[in-house]
């Protein structure tokens, strides 16, 4: 990191950085956690700021509410603040009903992410599949058992479950004390501490009492018929448990977890305290090329989500830009590799917590967003001047699907050109089936489709019809050989299909027909993910 090449300021700023995004299964508590990191980095002053932006996302999805969760969602989806002299960005993992293709986009953008579990409920769906998300990547995970103060599951089967459904070592950093209206608080195991739990949404985590040492009095006296198993509960723990290992966390493999209550903040600056002192800096990317270091002086970064603006008249989109090297500063030019041609970026945004504001300067791990008229899509690299192509910012299997017909045969053209934009923006995926001109849709939240349809009808006026289809699973395909293409797409024309990159797509109506069609055909290689702009050599 300390390399003499690279420019000092530079190797400063960079280490400051922690680029994270916090993934759970919705109502384990991500709104409140975020809201009570935001309130500890002194980025918003009032509790109830960012649950009411999602009550706001949870209206109605008429046109223009849907237009202003986009507008709303502009602002929360990167939220930059300070804490302990870093600079942190959270960036938003849209969860709800606007779980998207974004929200698995986001996650292979940040370098740590914290993974919220409700301790009633344990490891639930959409987590699994946003960890398998991270694991691409092998992003260091850091967990936060949350609602300990609700009747919930032991903590030990809690752990047991995220080890063997998630395949991830656990190492508690802190251990509950009971449970519910029971809840002591949590003792840390590696500062060898109590934490005494105090209720109150208003409560801040440094008023929290701390009781030094297991074999203290203090303990006696204040729990006399608890500390008996609250002292062999930790020995036990400490035994069985596996110890933090740094070197494991920042490979992916294992995971340290904190236990505690975010609306009661209770156990959220020990997640602040994790992220600085163990999270990852921005790390060096594969720029294709070569490998780019964060702290090089020359500015690159890529593009890996696009916002279409308020105003659906003017088609103005915001282009979220992850700086991977050098330093953006207002007015810099820079090579837009895809088009090749030079792009002057005047005035790029950054998100603060609750309002986007003009950057002036932003390094490695931050994230600028780009005014632009269709320019920039998500994959694209800007760099000044290196010519690189950043890798990791894939397209995900579609889950759900629609077949797009227009209502009017006559607008045929508008409907393609239309999905052409769209699929490029990311707001969904655009696939023709063999021998059909059936344009196919696939999404990985139903919110998708219907904000297809609405901006189709705005902002390129086709009606269109969306048929439901059988289809449940799509994946894309490497073959060995030209022979080996042409028997197998022969034998599956009527599962075939081509992305708007013309890649081949296997598509099955259930896991059972694709995982037969993957043993009849060893040598061909069936994919959830694939590049941006990439075709996939066969
Ligand atoms: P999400 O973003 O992951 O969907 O979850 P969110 O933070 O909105 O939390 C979901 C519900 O869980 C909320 O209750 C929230 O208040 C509650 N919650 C979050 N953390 C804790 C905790 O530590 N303990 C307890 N007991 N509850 C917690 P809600 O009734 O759905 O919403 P609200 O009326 O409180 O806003």
């Amino acid at each position: 990191m300390n390399a003499p090449q690279f420019p000092n300021d530079l190797v400063r700023d960079v280490a400051k950085r922690r680029t994270f995004a916090i993934v759970s299964h919705p109502d384990a508590g991500k709104t409140t956690l975020t809201e009570k990191l935001l309130l500890y980095g002194g980025a918003i002053q009032m509790a109830g700021t960012v649950k009411a932006r999602k009550s706001s996302r949870h209206a109605t999805s008429d046109w223009m509410e849907v237009e202003k969760q986009r507008g709303i969602s502009v602002t929360s989806s990167v939220m930059q603040f300070e804490y302990a002299g870093n600079t942190i960005n959270l960036l938003d993992t849209p969860g709800h009903q606007d779980f998207s293709e974004d929200t698995y986009r986001v996650l292979t953008v940040v370098d740590a992410a914290v993974m919220v579990i409700d301790a009633a409920k344990g490891v639930e769906e959409r987590t699994i599949k946003l960890l398998e998300v991270c694991r691409l990547r092998s992003t260091p995970i850091i967990t936060f058992v949350n609602k300990m103060d609700r009747e919930v599951r032991s903590p030990v089967a809690l752990l047991e479950e995220i080890e063997s459904v998630l395949k991830i070592d656990c190492a508690p950093i802190t251990w509950p004390i009971g449970m519910g209206k029971s809840f002591r608080g949590v003792f840390h195991l590696l500062n060898d501490r109590l934490m005494r739990f105090a209720p109150g949404e208003e409560r801040r985590s440094d008023d929290t009492e701390m009781i030094e040492g297991l074999a203290n009095p203090q303990l006696d006296a204040l729990y006399p018929d608890e500390v008996g198993a609250l002292r062999s509960d930790i020995e036990l723990i400490r035994g069985a448990s596996s110890p933090f290992d740094l070197e494991m966390f920042l490979a992916g493999m294992q995971t340290p977890v904190f236990f505690g209550s975010g609306i009661n903040n209770f156990g959220v600056q020990e997640i602040l305290q994790a992220l600085v002192e163990w999270a990852p800096p921005p790390q060096p990317r594969d720029g294709t090329a070569r490998i780019v270091h964060p702290a090089e002086a020359g500015f690159s970064g890529f593009v890996f989500k696009i916002q279409a603006n308020m105003d659906p008249k003017h088609r103005d989109r915001i282009a979220f830009v992850r700086v991977c090297s050098g330093r953006y500063q207002p007015g810099i030019k820079v090579e837009h590799l895809r088009l090749g041609r030079e792009m002057k970026i005047g005035s790029a945004l950054t998100f603060m917590a609750n309002e986007r504001v003009a950057s002036e300067d932003a390094v490695a791990g931050d994230i600028i967003g780009i005014h632009n008229h269709g320019q920039l899509q998500i994959g694209d690299t800007l760099t000044s001047g290196d010519v690189l192509q950043f890798k990791g910012i894939p397209y995900f299997a579609p889950e759900l699907f629609r077949e797009a017909r227009p209502r009017d045969p006559f607008k045929a053209k508008q409907l393609q050109k239309g999905l052409q934009e769209l699929g490029e923006e990311g707001a969904i995926q655009v696939m023709e089936r063999a021998g059909t001109n059936t344009l196919l849709l696939g999404a990985v939240g139903p919110l998708q489709f219907e904000i297809v349809a609405q901006r189709l009808q705005t902002e390129y006026k086709v009606d269109a019809i969306y048929d439901t289809t059988d289809i449940q699973t799509a994946r894309w395909l490497t073959f060995p050989d030209e022979l080996t293409r042409r028997n197998f797409e022969r034998e599956q024309a009527a599962r075939m299909a081509k992305d708007v990159d013309d890649n081949s797509v296997f598509l099955s109506p259930n896991k059972y027909t694709l995982q037969v069609t993957m043993e009849r055909w060893p040598k061909v290689e069936f994919r959830t993910t694939r590049e941006h702009g990439q075709r996939i050599a066969s």
